[in-house]
């Protein structure tokens, strides 16, 4: 980490630490000490995202009726949690964190009685970070949390203009995360409707996506796979009842397919999913399609003929270039 500090402000590397370090389940610890009047100005904030980066102080003061030696206090405590940051200039304000979004989200889950407790981290991916819960019946359950925007530190100079919230219309984030989890979410409902191997979809809260949790691993991780044939027919399978039902996964890859322990193929991570009325839908397939093939193909010498598949199960020709 500390590589990083070489390519941006020291004022900045102070303020990413500090957010990326507050885990989900340090966010969880203090849900239940948080007062009703935190509670209430942190969601004053979210509700406001769409228009406020930053949320001035002193429309806190008006909406709540406090006084405003009680807000600062109030948003003392929530920057202490790592939930929000305060502005003291160009004006008086206060800005929604990713834990900031993760609490009101986790407080949600807690008071529906979808989840019970947080447990460890079992997975990263690219755009998100998967937990481990429990529900109210004492179920596994897995929570994927959308964490895109986020960055790495090689990209910080890159991208750190995102991060300029003087920026004009500097799109936040934290929304862009709430509309990602409820379309993966309609997704997976939907397939999981129709019958297509996904997991189990259980609720959808801002950015989180509670689900069922897998017990195995993602395919590129697998090390002995036994009948890779086998399992490269029943991939194969399920992309054609997701297409049937009119849908493409779009990112098919070794990262994307969940292998169970007793050899079940599961298709997860659907946030970029192609519905068949939007088009480029068939583009999308060719290339989910060949991808896996060349994958079996390299990695277990498995070999199908995509263009045959492509017929016979899909009913699509490969359009040919001059021909
Ligand atoms: N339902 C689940 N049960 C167990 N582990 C899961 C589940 N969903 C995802 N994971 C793990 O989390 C990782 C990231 O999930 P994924 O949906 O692929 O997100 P991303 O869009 O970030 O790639 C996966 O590679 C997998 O290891
Ligand atoms: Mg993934």
């Amino acid at each position: 980490m500390c590589c990083g500090r070489l390519l941006i402000s020291r004022r900045r590397v102070v303020i990413l630490v500090g957010r990326a370090m507050v885990t989900l389940r340090e966010t969880a610890s203090h849900i239940k000490e948080v007062r009703e009047e935190e509670w209430r100005v942190l969601s004053i904030i979210e509700r406001n995202l769409g228009r406020y980066e930053r949320f001035p102080v002193e429309r806190i003061v008006r909406i709540t009726g406090y006084s405003k030696e009680f807000v600062d206090e109030v948003i003392r405590r929530l920057a202490e949690y790592g939930w929000v940051e305060r502005f003291l200039q160009p004006y008086e304000s206060v800005r929604l964190l990713t834990s900031g979004a993760d609490a009101i989200a986790l407080r949600m889950l807690a008071e529906k009685n979808i989840v019970v407790g947080v447990g460890r981290q079992i997975g990263v991916g690219k755009e998100s970070d998967v937990y481990e819960a429990i529900g109210p019946d004492g179920s596994r359950l897995s929570l994927k949390v959308f964490r895109l925007g986020r960055i790495s530190f090689r990209d910080i100079a890159r991208k750190r203009d995102y991060f300029d919230a003087s920026a004009p219309n500097r799109p936040s984030w934290i929304l862009r995360n709430y509309m990602a989890a409820r379309k993966e979410f309609r997704v997976l409902k939907y397939l999981y409707r129709c019958g297509v191997s996904v997991p189990k979809p259980i609720a959808n809260v801002k950015h989180i996506i509670v689900m069922e949790e897998l017990d195995g691993d993602i395919l590129i991780n697998v090390r002995d796979l036994p009948d890779p044939r086998g399992i490269l027919e029943r991939i194969i399978e399920e992309v054609r009842k997701a297409y049937d039902a009119g849908v493409v996964n779009g990112d098919l890859s070794p990262f994307n397919i969940f292998i169970t322990r007793d050899y079940r193929v599961i298709i997860i991570d659907w946030p970029q999913a192609i519905y068949r009325d939007k088009g480029a839908h068939e583009d999308a397939l060719i290339r989910d399609v060949t991808y896996i093939a060349q994958y079996f193909s390299k990695k277990y010498g498995v070999s199908v003929d995509v263009e045959s598949v492509l017929r016979e199960k899909f009913g699509l020709e490969l359009r040919r270039e001059g021909g």
